[in-house]
């Protein structure tokens, strides 16, 4: 008998670099009291030059794979959500295969922005539950230091580097489960958030390189709008999925982009503050592995206890969004 798919492990990394919000106005026009008002967000991590994605993701990974005692070798599945892989081709996944020496793994990324990891975890929960794997290692993984235009203050101050991960495999009796997911697409919103440049559409040339078109473009306001819009929207639809009430659910662990926008959520679904986690205000928005990251270090400081209600949800570009329910 199934007892659905469980979250053995989690982990995270985090490059040691710190970059302050007093730091940042050394070199573009801003201020930390600006930053702190507007979003929230203290400082970030920045990965060094020869740290890349992959690196990053494979800490993360080995940590999650330790606490689930599962051995490298054994892993089945690896699915990296990233908007910063190390090249376009091929996946980072096959990189971070290779590093952890996950040789059996098929590895494959996910781009789907700041819901890549929610992606990531409803694509391998299903396919762990139709039996085409027996475990799956997602990560969510991002350096985007290395895509920010640092002459752009409306949008350099907001985002930082890291990754974080999580071990699925098939639930034992009486173990947790992931009760609820949901993921969904706005195609006609591509342009309120994206990298213009460096793809098909527009490749970097000696003519554009000034551009710095391979850099994070933003409309900020309408994102906003979207964003609050779409996480409660499904936030509620697993939070029902589930046959859960806002009083059941013991953490929110929302996208980490913007304080604004997570007081926001959790007024919507009617969940206390001292029930949302927050952790942007280190790490600012790590994209696909902010979840991943909030996610691992609830968990590993208690905050989440086995029997424990988590939903999760996310919004990115594309636009994109999804949520969780998990009974931890
Ligand atoms: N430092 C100082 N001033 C800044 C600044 C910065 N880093 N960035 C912008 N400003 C200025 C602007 O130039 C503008 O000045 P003006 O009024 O003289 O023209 C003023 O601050 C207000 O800018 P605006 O863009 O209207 O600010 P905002 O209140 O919309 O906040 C964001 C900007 C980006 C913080 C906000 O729109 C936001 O959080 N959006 C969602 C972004 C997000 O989370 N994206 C990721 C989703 S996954």
């Amino acid at each position: 008998m199934s007892h659905g798919v469980t979250i053995a492990g989690t982990g995270s990394y985090l490059p040691e670099k710190i970059l302050t919000n007093d730091e940042l106005s050394k070199f573009v026009d801003t201020s930390d009291e600006w930053i702190v008002t507007r979003t929230g967000i203290k400082a970030r991590r920045i990965a060094a030059d020869d740290e890349h994605t992959s690196h990053l993701a494979s800490k993360a990974a080995e940590r999650a794979l330790e606490q689930a005692n599962i051995a490298a070798e054994d892993v089945e599945l690896i699915i990296v959500a990233t908007i910063t892989p190390d090249t376009l081709t091929p996946a980072t996944a096959c990189y971070v295969q290779q590093q952890l020496g996950s040789h059996k793994a098929v590895a494959f990324d996910v781009s789907a922005a700041c819901s890549g990891f929610l992606y990531a975890m409803k694509l391998a929960k299903n396919l762990i539950e139709s039996g085409s794997f027996k475990n799956a290692l997602i990560i969510g993984a991002e350096k985007l230091s290395s895509f920010v235009n640092w002459k752009d203050r409306t949008t350099c101050v907001l985002f930082g580097d890291g990754a974080g991960a999580a071990v699925l495999r098939a639930a034992e009796e009486g173990e947790g489960r992931i009760l609820a997911t949901d993921i969904g697409t706005d195609g006609k919103q591509t342009h309120l958030l994206n990298i213009p440049g460096g793809g098909s559409a527009c490749p970097i040339t000696i003519d554009n390189a000034g551009e710095r078109l391979a850099t994070l473009a933003m409309l900020g306001k309408e994102v906003f709008k979207h964003a609050v819009t779409r996480m409660k929207n499904s936030a509620n639809t697993v939070i029902e999925r589930a046959g859960l009430q806002a009083e059941d659910i013991s953490i929110v662990i929302p996208h980490q982009a913007n304080l604004r926008i997570i007081d926001a959520i959790a007024s919507r679904l009617d969940v206390p503050n001292e029930r949302v986690f927050v952790n942007l205000h280190k790490y600012g928005n790590t994209s696909a592995a902010a979840i991943a990251i909030a996610l691992d270090e609830a968990h590993r400081t208690g905050e989440i206890k086995k029997g424990d209600k988590v939903v999760m949800v996310a919004f990115g570009a594309g636009l994109t969004w999804a949520a969780a329910a998990i009974e931890w």
